[in-house]
């Protein structure tokens, strides 16, 4: 894995019990070549010194704004950072942030900087539960602040749950996979995928049989919001066309919900236009009912049996690569035996870049699961990833969608 080696790290540390550790943290983001500058809130300094800082980062370390010397270095410092890590971040200072204070150096400097903020917050389990505190976490993550943490244990204040600020060691493990999910253009982190539009198809959708039945399938829209998750973490612009699902929306991400195949299908066409990648994870229903009732059917008592009769719905993925112009496509196979022959065969049939195939029927995982593992092929390759989160998978295959992109486009 990459290390971070030149990389300007301003680190920010705030007033919790947590901030002893700040040391630490310098020292290992040191070992990794990193250039580390420090900023201490007052309340820092009641824990740990700025001498104690100063030794260890080689730089001085900065607590007010007011210093006549320091005039403008919140300005210099929000443009040298490649990114701004505020580790602890007590809960005060999460509002702060979220609400855009400038009242000391380091939020003024949060405002004042173009690159990633990174947060490790570090309170006791019931602050960090407090529904003031969820609510300017949640705000943070919409501005795009990256949150590392908290870690559930024991705490300083003896008591046990969320709230202890992730080890020096962990975060320091944390940067170094934004860094490398992250590409750098001109002295700035940059997603790989920024300036690339991407559509994706997610969720089940509903065959309606009469106004009140349907057709669907188990489908809960996971993985296709992971990959959104993820194509956004990278920097793309994302249309996200969903089938019903419970599911929060992505943020970032510009969602067309719909219902049938045939709403997916004219969505789907309707926004293609210009697509650089599409990735097709909705378990779209084969069939439909030949007619739709337009009112309830009856129970008919004579009748012994109903038979519904079915015709096929239109094929998205394959509509999407028989267009003259094609997007780099991606198609996802969900199997219950023969994977391999079944997912290669999908692959040439429907003319795809990559497919991403899943074994379905097993406890645990695939449909309507947290967890999944999928066997991904290419033309001339393949890949396995093994069980895992289907937020951790969607980076991986993410990750694998833009170097098979960059490679053939
Ligand atoms: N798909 C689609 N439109 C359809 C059906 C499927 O876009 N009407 C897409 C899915 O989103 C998925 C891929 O095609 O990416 C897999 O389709 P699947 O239904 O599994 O493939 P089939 O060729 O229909 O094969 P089978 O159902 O026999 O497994």
């Amino acid at each position: 894995m990459q290390t971070l080696i030149n990389k300007h790290i301003l680190l920010g540390i705030t007033g919790g019990i947590a901030a002893y550790k700040g040391a630490e943290l310098v020292r290992r983001l040191r070992d990794q070549g990193a250039q580390v500058r420090v900023v201490m809130t007052t309340a820092a300094t009641e824990f740990i010194t700025p001498l104690t800082l100063q030794a260890l980062s080689g730089e001085v370390v900065y607590t007010n704004i007011m210093d006549a010397e320091t005039a403008m270095v919140h300005i210099e410092l929000a443009r040298w950072a490649d990114v701004v890590l505020i580790a602890p971040a007590t809960a005060d200072f999460l509002a702060k942030l979220a609400y855009g204070h400038a009242n000391d150096l380091l939020s003024t400097l949060c405002l004042a900087t173009t690159a990633p903020i990174t947060v490790a917050p570090a309170m006791n389990q019931q602050m960090w539960q407090a529904k003031a505190t969820q609510e300017n976490y949640q705000r943070l993550q919409e501005f795009g602040v990256t949150i590392f943490g908290p870690a559930v244990g024991a705490q300083a204040c003896g008591e046990t749950g969320a709230g202890r600020m992730l080890e020096p060691e962990e975060l320091v493990k944390a940067l170094k996979t934004l860094f490398n999910n992250w590409g750098i253009k001109e002295g700035k982190l940059e997603g790989k995928l920024e300036g690339k539009k991407i559509l994706i198809t997610a969720g089940p959708t509903r065959e309606h049989i009469d106004p009140v039945r349907f057709i669907s399938n188990r489908s809960s829209g996971r993985m296709g919001y992971a990959v959104a998750e993820a194509a956004i973490a990278q920097g793309a612009d994302v249309t996200l066309i969903s089938g019903p699902v419970s599911l929060s929306p992505p943020q970032g991400a510009k969602i067309i919900s719909v219902d049938s195949s045939q709403e997916m299908f004219e969505a789907v066409m309707a926004a293609i236009s210009g697509t650089d990648i599409f990735i097709a994870t909705a378990a779209v229903a084969d069939y439909r009912p030949s007619q739709q009732a337009a009112h309830k059917l009856k129970k008919n008592e004579n009748e012994a049996e109903l038979i519904l009769r079915l015709e096929p719905t239109l094929d998205i993925l394959a509509s999407v690569t028989n267009l003259p112009n094609p997007p780099f496509t991606v198609g996802f196979a969900a199997e219950t035996k023969d994977l391999i022959k079944y997912a290669q065969s999908k692959l040439k049939r429907k003319k795809l870049n990559l497919i991403a195939a899943n074994l379905v029927g097993i406890d645990g995982i695939g449909f309507d699961s947290e967890e999944n593992a999928l066997h991904i092929f290419w033309n001339d390759g393949e890949l396995e990833l093994s069980r895992c989160s289907k937020k951790e998978l969607a980076h991986q295959l993410i990750d694998i969608i833009i170097q098979r992109y960059q490679l053939e486009k």
